[in-house]
């Protein structure tokens, strides 16, 4: 089965009767969608078939048509996670209504056009009452639902004939379809039920919109990275001009006040804009939409063989953005309208990245050995492995080589290697994929792809989410810089000789560490690997699934180390200092003294900081407020200048790393600051409200970074210069 969750299926779509549906094509469509897919985009939704089986599946679903009544289903079948129209509604819908007067379009327009009199007022007295429903998504289902019916009742489901009240009058076809001779609220009562069953939540924050799709999608793009899209546009000059056989929908939905109705289906002028379904527009709009795609890794789109431009002309200019497969499946029956005549081909562009190396800059293909890698590897001369595909796939494998996990590419990719040893068979593995690396780079990403995903599951985010919450205070309990067990030798073992002073130091000092140190470490352990799941899940990002030093990811086939940190303490003394200031605790004990405030001076420099704000806190007056303001007005100007510039705060970076950890890897630094309080930046990395978007935008825009910028040369104590590419992103509350 290609998809774990399965689980939505029990619900289904109500059917609908919609010119070029894939309501019935919904199980050829679904073999498909690529995997590892989480965020989807139906773009010209129409009925929402698709929209739903994308909700079904468990993916985000982002569904849109331009026009109203189509986002009303939207709105109530995919967006929609648990409204449904109760008797209670169905009573405030059919009242007598109180705004009936003001509510006369349908009977003027209408009457007996499509249906009598009687009818069209029942419409007008529905329209009317919409309002008074409890909220926004029963208003979308009622509005949903009455133009279903309507389109139930008139011939062919759709408006763009004047046919339907001769046939109400025909015995024959009244026997063949009853709908043409039933009350609407008839029909609406009959298909109720069915809608309400078809409501249900995936888990996800769905979201239906109405916009002409070239607008829409780059402001969805700009917040957010999308997987697949769905395109199944108008197919132009076969049956395209939706708002015509529709407008009947579309002028009860929106009710118009504005517009001129013409000619003998009293159509609405002026329409709007499609792009899609003029010869004229066509060709234009298929480039500007698959220019605001390109980003977006994964496309499907359906097509015809009657349309225009041809398919093959449409592959032609697909090709110019995207690596294109057709296939095609033929219409036995004609269902009439949109192309789906009988012989006919239903067809499906599926499209994918050109190649594994969309990247806005050169590769080098200079090829060196196994052991030339690893020398430079294990010696941190790692600049050599940016823009070099063997140095990539060298680190790529490096990351697969994990006895399980190397088994399982080894077998899915039908691999058998002579060694039996982990290391020689990675030194056998580089020796084989070197040979043709374009496309076993794209079956290492497969496969680590698909490896990912499979971890990544495994993870609760909320629950985890909901764990971290519970650390109130950000406390390590000492200053032991992370080594803990040399900090209690050299603290206490080696300085008492006396067991009971020994005992004593457990109550007053020593489980305050260990504490601190095991809640401290636990926090910043799962709060990383939350962090690091938002980077994962991108499209953009490639993960080192066997966890490897000094990569964590790859960034369109740039290899990085993720550092999370906030914005480090003599950073801001140093920058303090270029402004001709004096470092912060110095300053605030002469202003502690200048306002005869007393403190100590502690044995940790925190301590006596501490003290003094939160005694200037308590003592509120002007100075202390305006002393504290400047400090923080300060830091606020240096993290400004520090957004403008990041080098500064990089080149700090690598410098300042503690020696025991030195490499001079990639970096890809998460700074978080809280400008209102900096020291509960801490609390940023469990807010994934606030990460995920930022996160996000940056991968979402990387691909036009032009990579030469990230480069950063910097020296380290006596280990002389190196070189890496590095980037800051900052998430600030
Ligand atoms: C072929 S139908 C989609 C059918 C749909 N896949 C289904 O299963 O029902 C094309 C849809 O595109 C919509 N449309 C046309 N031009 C559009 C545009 N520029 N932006 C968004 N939607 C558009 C039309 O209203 C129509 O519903």
């Amino acid at each position: 089965m290609l998809f774990k969750n399965y689980q939505y299926f029990a619900y289904e779509f109500p059917e609908p009767q919609y010119l070029g549906a894939k309501y019935t094509l919904l199980k050829w469509l679904i073999k498909y969608i690529p995997p590892n897919i989480h965020t989807t985009i139906d773009a010209f939704a129409g009925s929402q078939s698709v929209a739903y089986l994308l909700k079904q599946l468990g993916f985000q679903v982002f569904t849109n048509d331009f026009l109203q009544f189509n986002h009303q289903i939207g709105k109530s079948l995919i967006e929609n996670k648990k409204h449904f129209l109760d008797k209670q509604d169905l009573e405030i819908l059919f009242q007598n209504s109180p705004q009936k007067n003001s509510f006369t379009l349908i009977e003027s327009l209408y009457t007996d056009l499509f249906f009598e009199k009687e009818q069209a007022i029942f419409l007008d007295n529905c329209r009317a009452n919409i309002q008074f429903l409890e909220n926004d998504y029963k208003k979308s289902f009622a509005i949903a639902l009455i133009n279903r019916s309507l389109q139930r009742k008139i011939t062919m489901g759709h408006f763009g004939h004047t046919q339907a009240l001769v046939y109400a009058g025909d015995k024959e076809r009244v026997k063949r379809n009853p709908n043409l001779a039933r009350p609407i609220q008839d029909i609406f009562m009959d298909l109720l039920p069915r809608y309400n069953k078809a409501i249900f939540d995936n888990g996800q924050e769905n979201k239906s919109f109405s916009e002409n799709i070239l607008d829409l999608l780059p402001k969805i793009l700009k917040e957010q990275s999308i997987d697949l899209i769905y395109l199944d546009p108008p197919y132009c000059d076969s049956h395209a001009d939706y708002q015509s056989f529709y407008h009947l929908a579309e002028t009860y939905t929106e009710y118009w006040q504005d517009k001129q109705f013409i000619n003998g289906i009293k159509r609405y002028e002026p329409q709007k804009f499609s792009g899609f379904d003029k010869k004229k527009d066509v060709i234009q709009s298929f480039h500007t939409l698959f220019e605001i795609s390109q980003e977006i890794p994964n496309w499907l789109m359906s097509y015809n063989d009657r349309s225009f431009p041809t398919v093959q002309d449409l592959t032609d200019i697909i090709k110019q953005y995207k690596k294109v497969e057709v296939v095609t499946k033929t219409y036995q029956n004609g269902r009439g309208g949109k192309g789906s005549v009988a012989g006919s081909q239903e067809v499906l562009f599926i499209c994918n990245p050109k190649s594994v190396f969309n990247i806005s800059f050169q590769m080098k293909n200079e090829k060196e050995s196994f052991n030339h890698w690893k020398n430079l590897y294990e010696t941190d001369h790692l600049e050599d492995f940016n823009f070099n595909l063997y140095a990539l796939l060298w680190l790529k494998i490096k990351s697969i080589t994990r006895k399980e996990i190397l088994d399982n590419f080894l077998n899915s990719n039908n691999f058998s290697l002579k060694e039996k040893g982990l290391n020689q068979q990675f030194e056998e593995l580089y020796g084989v994929l070197s040979d043709n690396l374009e496309q076993n780079h794209q079956k290492l990403n497969d496969f680590i792809r698909t490896e990912n995903q499979s971890q990544e599951t495994i993870l609760d985010t909320e629950k985890l989410v909901s764990e971290l919450y519970k650390l109130r205070h950000f406390d390590w309990g000492g200053d032991y810089k992370n080594q803990l067990d040399k900090f209690l030798v050299d603290r206490y073992v080696k300085v008492y000789q006396n067991y009971d002073v020994l005992l004593s130091k457990f109550d007053a000092e020593i489980n305050r560490a260990v504490q601190g140190y095991v809640f401290c470490s636990w926090y910043n352990h799962w709060s990383s690997i939350l962090i690091e799941h938002i980077f994962k899940s991108h499209s953009a990002v490639l993960p080192t699934v066997g966890q490897i030093k000094k990569v964590d990811f790859f960034v369109n086939e740039v290899p990085f180390d993720l550092k999370v940190t906030y914005l480090p303490a003599n950073f801001i003394e140093k920058q303090r200092k270029l402004k001709g200031l004096k470092p912060e605790l110095t300053e605030l004990k002469q202003k502690a003294k200048q306002a005869q405030l007393s403190f100590t001076n502690h044995h940790k420099a925190d301590d006596t900081y501490y003290e003094i704000v939160e005694k200037m806190k308590d003592r509120n007056d002007v100075f202390c407020k305006e002393t504290l303001q400047n400090i923080k007005q300060i830091r606020l100007d240096i993290l400004k200048d520090v957004q403008k510039n990041p080098k500064v705060l990089i080149q700090n970076l690598y410098e300042e790393q503690g020696e025991l950890r030195f490499d001079a890897s990639n970096r890809l630094f998460l700074v978080l600051v809280d400008t209102e309080d900096f020291d509960n930046s801490w609390k940023l990395k469990r807010n994934m409200e606030l990460l995920r978007p930022n996160i996000e935008t940056y991968l979402n825009n990387f691909g036009s970074k032009n990579i030469a910028d990230l480069k950063i040369t910097f020296d380290y104590k006596n280990k002389g210069q190196f070189t890496a590419l590095s980037d800051i992103i900052f998430v600030t509350k």
